[in-house]
């Protein structure tokens, strides 16, 4: 089955052809972040009419790419939620439209469903069961994963997201969106001694995670430095390193937990933080001391991608669902 995967649920259009013999057969995207960046985040109005210059040339390319044509099309993919409504539905509208046009089955997927099987487009994948980290802009959580569909939330964040800290701490710091790659280059320069910021909710049992409170204190260091007169380019280094360490440090300790909470030998890390140099070197030391192993995806299937997409309503195709004719679905909020 020969699968088109849409994905415009924020700020990336996102396009793939997924067979389920021969695997990936193409994928293109096109992000917007350049378009955001003067404002500082994502402006969804400006993102759902991005998505609808975009779709369809990326669709064409990635037909183009695979030599292929939309007849040869079995079915088509899209992300239904969560996300920007107005975004949502760019993918979804066109999705719908070109299957009832080449009367063939569509399916409205979840993205983070997208994000916790991306590490399955690679070759060296995960068997199941595994236990999952996913860190996102919008998401943090561990999930425990037996099988296609068959996930238990083992904890998640109960304010922000790491991502979502890692852009605000960029903010603070002057630097552009989105900011985790950018906090994460500046840290490289900074001195792990200087500040040490707390490990939010790492003190009591539990996999949940908090990360409000570390941005106050961000904040807090910042102003200090500030107030000293000793903000320079070293001091705004070593806040990013122990903002970063302290986010890592985190998701470190509550992965261990969920690993020896579940007796699981196997972590998927998903998301786009889990492009995170300092996250992965720490996770894979954790996971050699306990005869585990870390899985990631590919870099660029870590942030938004239509791959993931593909992947997922190829597995749920094949099971059998679809959505009903016309019934286009676009949920922004969608646990
Ligand atoms: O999965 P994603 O592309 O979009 C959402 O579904 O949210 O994740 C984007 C998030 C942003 O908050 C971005 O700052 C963060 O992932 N991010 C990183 C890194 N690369 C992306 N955070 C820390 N270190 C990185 N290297
Ligand atoms: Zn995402």
């Amino acid at each position: 089955m020969r699968v088109l995967g849409i994905e415009t649920s924020c700020d990336e259009t996102g396009v793939a052809l997924f067979d389920t013999e021969r695997g990936l057969l193409a994928d293109a995207l096109y992000s917007q972040i350049a378009m955001h960046a003067e404002y500082g985040g994502v402006v969804p109005e400006l993102a759902s009419r991005d998505h609808t210059r975009r779709l369809l040339p990326l669709i064409q390319q990635v037909l183009d790419e695979a030599g292929l044509t939309r007849q040869d099309l079995d079915a088509i993919a899209y992300t239904a939620g969560p996300g920007l409504v107005g975004a949502l539905m760019v993918g979804a509208a066109t999705a719908h439209g070109m299957a009832r046009a080449l009367n063939i089955p569509v399916l409205g997927v979840h993205h983070m469903e997208g994000h916790l099987l991306a590490p399955m487009l690679e070759e060296d994948r995960p068997a199941f069961p595994f236990a999952a980290l996913l860190v996102s802009g919008g998401h943090t959580q561990l999930v425990e994963v037996r099988g296609l569909g068959d996930y238990s939330l083992l904890g998640e964040s109960v304010d922000d997201a790491a991502g979502e800290a890692f852009d605000k701490a960029a903010k603070m710091l002057g630097l552009a969106y989105p900011g985790g790659p950018q906090v994460a280059r500046l840290a490289e320069r900074g001195d792990p001694g200087r500040l040490r910021f707390p490990r939010p909710m790492t003190d009591r049992p539990g996999l949940d995670f908090s990360f409000s409170g570390l941005k106050t204190h961000t904040l807090t260091a910042i102003r200090k430095l500030e107030a000293a007169g000793e903000l320079d380019e070293q001091a705004r280094a070593d806040v990013a390193r122990a903002f970063e360490e302290a986010v890592v440090d985190t998701l470190v300790i509550k992965c261990r937990r969920a690993l020896d909470q579940t007796g699981l030998k196997r972590l998927v890390v998903a998301g786009g933080v889990s492009a995170n140099a300092r996250l992965r070197e720490r996770l894979e030391h954790e996971c050699e001391k306990r005869n585990a192993r870390a899985f990631y995806p590919r870099g660029r299937f870590c942030t938004d991608n239509g791959a993931m997409i593909a992947y997922v309503g190829a597995q749920r195709l094949l099971a059998g669902e679809h959505d009903e004719p016309g019934a286009m679905q676009a949920v922004p909020r969608w646990p």
